[in-house]
């Protein structure tokens, strides 16, 4: 419960932040705007602006230019904003986990994770990952209609996780309400009472969930929890907070974002079906839908790095101690790089060049589990209900860093 100071420091904090965004500032704009509205045409007038915008919030950058964010992305006098776990109540998975740490900690702990997402080993799941998905549209069988994010992709999304790290199938409802983590986690508005308790609660029940786990000790021999588990007897490997830290982020950061991509995916096919029917005929195109769909809506639209030492990225000067917002929606839509970057073109010969999966040494280590596993839930979906259709109005997640609907109701 927030005492009455803090709820008047809020009320000034918002108050301020309004004010700005009414005049114009951009950062503000960005903060005030609710999950449901475009963010496309800010991301313009920030790149209007130069290789760099300024804010009047703060000592902060923004950027949207494709040049300027990938070589930040790599840059080395540019890290991610690591902050100490908190000493009291649970980890938080998107903050404590490798996500968010530097050198030496960093490239320690995602070397322990990243045999299981290499591409070699993701293909040998395919048909595993495809069995999921036909599960579920088995279990949905007859239904007039459902909700093809809340019944159809949360569920085969949670289950892939489950499948790749060795965690019981059977806790995937337990794991689905787990969703509204990384939303609550990764939007820049002053959360609400309600949404701060919320976060609170899904944390203490991730905390809870990977203990129990991890001391039941029933994960199958060689699944990626049985050897994290197995890293942790070595304190020089792995600690407490590392363990349940790194699970959980492979948790939270890859489901809701991969709903999200399967959830555009389909609203593309359902709302093309020309497109639908060449996609559905031919890999390639296919392929290149969802690569185009990644550079055009990516789920995750922007990520923040502190500036370690005075440097230039992209003939800018950047002064140490600030922080610099990449939106990584933004340079995906850069017309320097992308012609026409509002237009849809499944056949762009240089989609892949987006920056949704981010880049340097912080690229998405799940990037090829979320292409596999999009083409085939949505590919089993369009297969079983070739006239899918909508049934009602989409919710978008309220986030603004979550471009993602919440749901999306159909008739099969
Ligand atoms: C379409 C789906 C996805 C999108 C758009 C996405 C996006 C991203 C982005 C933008 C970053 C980098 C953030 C930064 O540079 O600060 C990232 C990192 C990460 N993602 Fe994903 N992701 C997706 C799916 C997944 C999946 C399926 C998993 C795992 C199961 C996953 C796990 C991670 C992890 C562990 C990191 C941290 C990597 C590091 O810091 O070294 N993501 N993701």
């Amino acid at each position: 419960m927030r005492t009455f100071r803090q709820r008047s420091h809020l009320l000034f904090f918002r108050g301020a932040i309004r004010y700005a965004a009414f005049r114009g500032d951009l950062l503000a704009r960005l903060i005030v705007r609710t999950g449901d509205q475009n963010p496309y045409p800010i991301y313009e007038q920030v790149r209007a602006r130069g290789p760099v915008a300024r804010t009047s919030l703060g000592p902060v950058y923004l950027s949207a230019s494709h040049g300027f964010v990938s070589q930040a992305l790599r840059s080395p006098e540019l890290s991610v904003v690591d902050s100490e776990p908190p000493a009291t109540g649970p980890l938080r998975p998107v903050q404590d986990s490798f996500l968010m740490r530097n050198r030496p900690d960093h490239p320690r702990l995602r070397r322990l994770v990243t045999p299981w997402f290499t591409a070699k080993a993701l293909q040998q799941r395919r048909e595993a990952l495809s069995g999921i998905a036909h599960q579920r549209l088995d279990e949905l069988a007859g239904q007039k209609s459902f909700d093809v994010v809340q019944d159809y992709f949360v569920p085969v999304a949670v289950r892939v996780i489950c499948e790749l790290t060795g965690l019981p199938l059977k806790d995937w409802r337990r794991l689905a309400a787990l969703g509204d983590i990384l939303p609550l986690s990764t939007t820049n508005r002053i959360p609400s009472e309600r949404q701060e308790r919320l976060l609170q609660t899904r944390l203490i029940d991730l905390d809870a969930y990977q203990d129990e786990t991890v001391r039941s000790g029933t994960a199958p021999e060689g699944s990626l929890v049985a050897a994290l588990t197995d890293r942790a007897t070595d304190p020089n490997a792995l600690n407490r907070n590392d363990l349940i830290a790194t699970l959980g982020v492979l948790l939270i950061a890859g489901f809701e974002t991969s709903v999200g991509l399967m959830g555009h995916l389909t609203t593309r096919f359902v709302e093309h079906p020309d497109l639908r029917r060449a996609a559905l005929g031919d890999r390639e195109v296919f392929l290149g839908t969802l690569e185009e769909t990644l550079r055009f809506e990516p789920p995750v639209q922007f990520t923040v790095r502190r500036i370690d030492q005075e440097c230039e990225v992209d003939g800018v000067r950047l002064k140490s101690g600030r922080e610099v917002m990449l939106l990584l929606a933004g340079a995906s839509r850069d017309p320097e790089v992308f012609p026409d970057p509002a237009e849809f073109r499944p056949d762009r010969p240089n989609s892949k060049a987006h920056l949704a999966f981010s880049g340097g040494e912080h690229y998405c280590i799940g990037a090829n589990l979320a292409r596999l596993e999009s083409e085939v839930s949505v590919q089993a979906l369009f297969e079983r209900h070739p006239e899918l259709r909508r049934a009602g109005r989409p919710r978008w997640q309220p986030s603004q860093n979550i471009r993602a609907f919440r749901s999306i109701p159909v008739s099969p």
